[in-house]
C-alpha cells in the first residue's frame, strides 16, 4: 500500500536542514510560476477558455459547493488508494488528461516524454493525446511499468484513424481514448486576440508526420515541405462522430474504448448501450464550450447511468481535495489537467511528478484526518451539497 502522505514529513524535515521545496505544493503558486514560464503565447493556450470562461472557472469554484463530513475512531493509518482499471491494478485513482501542448511545455519542447517519465516515477498513468511534439512510440517507451492510455483525435480519414489506434495498440497503449467534444475548435477569445492556434505553426504535429498514412497522402514529406503537411492537417483534422461509429471503433481494436466529453446521463446509457468500456465525464476543462455547467456538478448523475461501467472525470480539479469529492461522487478515476502541465513548465518531468505527487499527499492525508481508510469507505460517506 502506497504512502502517499508521506511526502509531508520529507518536506518538513528537509526544512529541519534548511532545505526549502523546489516546486509549490498549492495550485495559486504553480498557475503564477507556470504563467511567467511559460511567457504570454503559451500561457493563453494554457489558461485560456471558451468565451469568457465563465465555465471554466466553475469548473474548479463549483467543488467548493460540496463538503465531506468526517468520521472518528476509525483506524485509518493505513489507506488504499488504488483501484481496478481495464483489468489493470492502478497504485492510485488519478490520470493525467490528455493534453495537446504539453510538448511546448517545457524549454526542451520535448513535454511528452517528460508528462510520460513523471509517470514511470509516479505511477500515475499518462493519457497520452494525438497532438505531441513526440511520436506515440517513444512516448509509450518513457511511460517505463506505467500503463498509459491513448487519446485519439478521430481524423476525417479512417485509414489515418485506424493507422494511429494500431499503432498505439502495437506499442502497448491500454486503451484507446475518443474524444467526442473537439471535431472543431470552440470560441477562445485569448488565442483569437492573439493569433496563435499553436498547431497551424506546425507545433505539436509528431504523430501525424510520423505516421505511413498521413505521409502517404502527401507530395512530398512533411520534413521537405511542412507547410502542405500542415495544411493537410487541418483539412482532415475533425471527424464529427455519431453513436454509429462506435461501431467500427469496436471493429478496429480490442482495447477499451473510452468516450471523453460525457455530461449527460442520456449520453452516458448511450455510450454503455454502445458498448463503450469506460465513460470519461468531462468538458475539456471549459475550452470548448462556454454556457455550461460544472462537471463535478454533473458527475453524480453520469455515474448512476452508467451502471457498473466505470467513469473517468475531470474538468477543474486542482487539489487532492477535489479528488477525494469526485470519487465521492462515484468517479473510478480522476484526471488531472492544467495542474501538471503547468508542473512540466516550471519543472519538466520532475515538475509534473512533484504536482502529482502533492495532489495524492493531500488527498491521502484527507483521507486518513476524515476516517476513509479506503475508496469504498469514501464513497460511502459520499459529498454534501453545502449552499
Ligand atoms: C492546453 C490544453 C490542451 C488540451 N489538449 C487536449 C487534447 O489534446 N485532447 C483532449 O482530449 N483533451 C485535451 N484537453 C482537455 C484535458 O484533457 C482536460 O479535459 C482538461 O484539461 C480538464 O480541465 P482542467 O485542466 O481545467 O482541469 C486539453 C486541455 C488543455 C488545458
Amino acid at each position: 500500500m502506497s504512502n502517499f502522505g508521506a511526502m509531508q514529513n520529507e518536506i518538513y524535515m528537509a526544512g529541519t536542514q534548511g532545505i526549502l521545496p523546489d516546486y509549490p505544493v498549492d495550485f495559486a503558486t504553480l498557475e503564477s510560476r507556470a504563467h511567467e514560464a511559460l511567457g504570454p503565447m503559451m500561457t493563453n493556450y494554457v489558461a485560456g477558455g471558451c468565451g469568457d470562461e465563465n465555465t471554466q472557472d466553475t469548473n474548479a469554484s463549483a467543488f467548493h459547493h460540496w463538503g465531506m463530513v468526517p468520521r472518528m475512531m476509525v483506524d485509518c493509518t493505513e489507506r488504499d488508494l488504488s483501484i481496478d482499471l481495464f483489468g489493470l491494478k492502478l497504485p492510485s485513482p488519478i490520470f493525467m488528461a490528455p493534453i495537446g501542448v504539453n510538448g511546448e511545455a517545457t524549454q526542451d519542447r520535448h513535454g511528452d516524454m517528460a508528462a510520460a517519465k513523471a509517470s514511470a516515477t509516479t505511477g500515475v498513468p499518462f493519457c497520452a493525446s494525438t497532438l505531441s511534439n513526440d511520436p506515440l512510440e517513444d512516448v509509450h517507451d518513457a511511460c517505463g511499468e506505467t500503463p498509459a492510455f491513448f487519446q485519439l483525435y478521430t481524423p476525417r480519414n479512417r485509414e489515418l484513424a485506424e493507422s494511429l489506434i494500431k499503432r498505439a495498440e502495437k506499442v502497448g497503449y491500454k486503451a484507446i481514448v475518443v474524444t467526442l467534444d473537439t471535431w472543431l475548435t470552440g470560441w477562445r477569445p485569448r488565442d483569437l486576440n492573439a493569433s496563435n492556434f499553436p498547431q497551424l505553426r506546425g507545433k505539436v504535429m509528431q504523430n501525424y508526420f510520423s505516421d505511413p498514412v498521413f505521409r502517404s497522402l502527401l507530395d512530398k514529406p512533411p520534413e521537405e515541405d511542412p507547410k502542405a503537411a500542415i495544411l493537410l492537417f487541418a483539412a482532415i483534422f475533425g471527424q464529427v462522430l455519431t453513436w454509429d461509429d462506435m461501431e467500427w471503433f469496436k471493429s478496429v481494436t480490442d482495447l477499451p474504448i473510452v468516450l471523453k466529453g460525457i455530461c449527460h446521463p442520456d449520453d452516458a446509457r448511450r455510450a454503455v448501450d454502445c458498448g463503450a468500456d469506460a465513460v470519461y465525464c468531462s468538458n475539456h476543462g471549459g475550452r470548448q464550450a462556454n454556457g455550461g455547467i460544472a462537471t463535478i456538478d454533473l458527475l453524480e448523475d453520469v455515474v448512476k447511468a452508467s451502471g457498473a461501467v466505470p467513469v473517468l472525470f475531470d474538468s477543474g480539479v486542482r487539489s487532492g481535495t477535489d479528488v477525494v469529492k469526485a470519487l465521492a461522487m462515484g468517479a473510478r478515476a480522476v484526471g488531472i489537467g492544467r495542474p501538471y502541465t503547468y508542473g512540466l513548465a516550471i519543472g519538466g518531468a520532475e515538475g509534473a511528478a512533484w504536482v502529482l505527487r502533492s495532489i495524492l499527499a493531500e488527498a491521502d492525508l484527507l483521507m486518513a484526518v476524515n476516517g476513509y481508510p479506503t475508496l469504498e469507505r469514501v464513497r460511502e460517506a459520499g459529498v454534501q451539497r453545502i449552499v
